[in-house]
C-alpha cells in the first residue's frame, strides 16, 4: 500500500511555501503518494485521512509560529485527533540562528504537538538556517531522502 503523505506549511515571506513544494514532489518522485495544500483548516486536514504527516513552517516575532498556521495548531490542541496516535511524521523547520533561543522555535512548538497528540517522529527535525542558506529547498534534499526511504522500505 502506497502511503498518503500530507504536507502542511506556515510561512510569513513564502520560503516555507517554496521548500513544501519541493518536499511534495521530491517524496512523489519516490513513489509516495502526496496531499500538499498551502492553506488547510482542521476538517479538512482530518479529511486527507494521513498516514504521514510533515509539516514546513517558518519561526515569526520572537520564537512564534507564523499566523497562518496558528488557529490550525490551536483546533488540533482543543481537538486532539484520536487517529493520529502513533502516526508517523517529520518537521522542517526555517528560522535564523541570529534569534538565538527562539531559532526554530515554530518547528519546536510542532514538535511539541506531535508529542502532544502522540504522534511520531521518524526523525531529527531539520532546521534550516536562513544566515546559511540562500537555497533551503536544496539543503532540505538528503533529509528528505531519509524522510522517503523510511516510508518506502
Ligand atoms: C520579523 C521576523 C521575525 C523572525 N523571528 C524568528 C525567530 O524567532 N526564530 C527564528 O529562528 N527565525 C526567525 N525569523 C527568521 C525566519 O524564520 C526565516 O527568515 C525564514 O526563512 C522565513 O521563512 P518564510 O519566508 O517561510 O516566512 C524571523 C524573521 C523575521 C522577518
Amino acid at each position: 500500500m502506497t502511503m498518503n503523505v500530507v504536507i502542511i506549511s506556515g510561512t510569513v515571506f513564502g520560503a516555507a511555501e517554496e521548500v513544501a513544494h519541493h518536499a511534495a514532489q521530491i517524496l512523489a518522485e519516490a513513489g509516495l503518494d502526496v496531499t500538499y495544500k498551502t492553506r488547510v483548516s482542521y476538517s479538512e486536514l482530518l479529511a486527507l485521512d494521513a498516514d504521514v504527516l510533515l509539516f514546513v513552517t517558518s519561526t515569526t516575532g520572537m520564537g512564534e509560529l507564523p499566523e497562518t498556521l496558528q488557529p490550525l495548531v490551536h483546533a488540533l490542541r482543543e481537538q486532539p485527533p484520536q487517529q493520529w496516535h502513533g502516526l508517523l511524521a517529520g518537521v522542517i523547520a526555517l528560522g535564523d540562528a541570529c534569534y538565538g533561543e527562539d531559532f526554530c522555535a515554530g518547528g519546536e512548538m510542532i514538535r511539541e504537538l506531535y508529542a502532544e497528540l502522540g504522534v511520531v517522529e521518524l526523525q531529527d527535525m531539520l532546521r534550516l538556517d536562513a544566515s546559511e542558506t540562500v537555497n533551503p529547498e536544496r539543503d532540505a534534499e538528503p533529509w528528505l531522502a531519509e524522510f522517503a526511504a523510511s516510508l518506502t522500505v
